[in-house]
């Protein structure tokens, strides 16, 4: 099972689409039905996904796999008594078949086996590759992680004091639950070809008058770069390098092992939090609830 995108609704679509392109640096894949689709430099035929609505809105964050993946998921989540989507095609880039599924939070997944993927583009610096994890606010994020767990099938990689983190192949983390009092969308994150590439990307949101609001450093879990932005349309969005791979044999780590020194909560310790430019981002997104099947 793999990552595959995010599927976002914003009151502005064309400026939403416009920014993504021209200062994240995604790629057009098209337009159906009042969609825009946008891909990475990887073989995904697309990794985001912008529609127009009233309220800034998470549709899905979208896994694809194999069909024999996407049943599997789909029986533990009829046995678990999970809110289901019909099994259906979709009408977008990549095509494929699959559902929707709720976590118990209202998180909205959709797992889908894909008819095709598209070529892989040459490595650019100033472009993402792919999405490679999303992080979720949840009330109760042991609750959720362990139906990522056991209903999914992911992996739990680590557990600090605040977050857990779950992995579907052999990326640390597709998902990381934050604790908190809502179950918003907290941020996406875009894998970026090195460093350089994420350093290259802070100047070009610079440009765009858009300052990190954390970064750059370098987690703890995942030990991956990072730096984090709000976007015009409202979403936290990160650029990613460097993220850790893991097997079967990953010890996972729990709150004592991820344990900063004072003043200080990334390997760098170079840039601190701006809480006030977080607070600043009013426009949250929520998901939306599937219909009662
Ligand atoms: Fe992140």
């Amino acid at each position: 099972m793999r990552l595959r995108s995010v599927e976002l609704e914003v009151p502005d679509r064309d400026s939403a689409v416009r920014f993504l392109r021209e200062s994240w640096g995604l790629l057009d894949a098209g337009q159906r039905n009042g969609t825009s689709y946008l891909r990475g430099t990887e073989d995904l035929p697309y990794i985001v996904s912008v529609a127009q609505s009233g309220a800034p809105t998470v549709a899905a964050v979208t896994f694809s796999g194999s069909k024999l993946e996407v049943q599997k998921v789909r029986k533990r989540a009829a046995a678990a008594g999970a809110r289901l989507g019909p099994m259906r095609d979709f009408d977008e880039p990549g095509g494929g078949s699959g559902f929707l599924v709720e976590g118990p939070e209202g998180h909205v997944f959709r797992f889908l086996a894909e008819k095709k993927r598209v070529k892989k583009l040459r490595p650019d610096r100033d472009r993402p590759m792919q999405v490679t994890h999303v992080v979720l606010n949840a009330r109760d994020r042991e609750a959720c992680s362990r139906f990522a767990v056991e209903v999914l099938g992911f992996r739990l990689s680590d557990r600090t004091g605040f977050m857990n983190f779950v992995r579907c192949d052999r990326v640390h983390h597709a998902i990381a639950y934050a604790q908190a009092d809502n179950s918003l969308l907290n941020h996406v994150a875009f894998e970026m070809v090195d460093i350089d590439a994420v350093m290259r990307g802070i100047g070009r949101l610079k440009d765009a008058g858009i300052q990190p609001f954390w970064g750059p450093g370098r987690h703890g879990p995942g030990n991956n770069v990072f730096a984090y932005f709000v976007t015009p349309f409202g979403a936290a969005l990160e650029y990613t390098a460097e993220v850790q791979r893991v097997g079967p044999s990953y010890k996972v780590g729990g709150p004592q092992d991820w344990k900063w020194p004072a003043n200080r909560n990334d390997h760098w310790g170079v840039s601190a939090r701006n809480s006030a430019a977080i607070a600043a981002a009013e426009r949250e997104f929520r998901f939306r609830p599937l219909a009662a099947a």
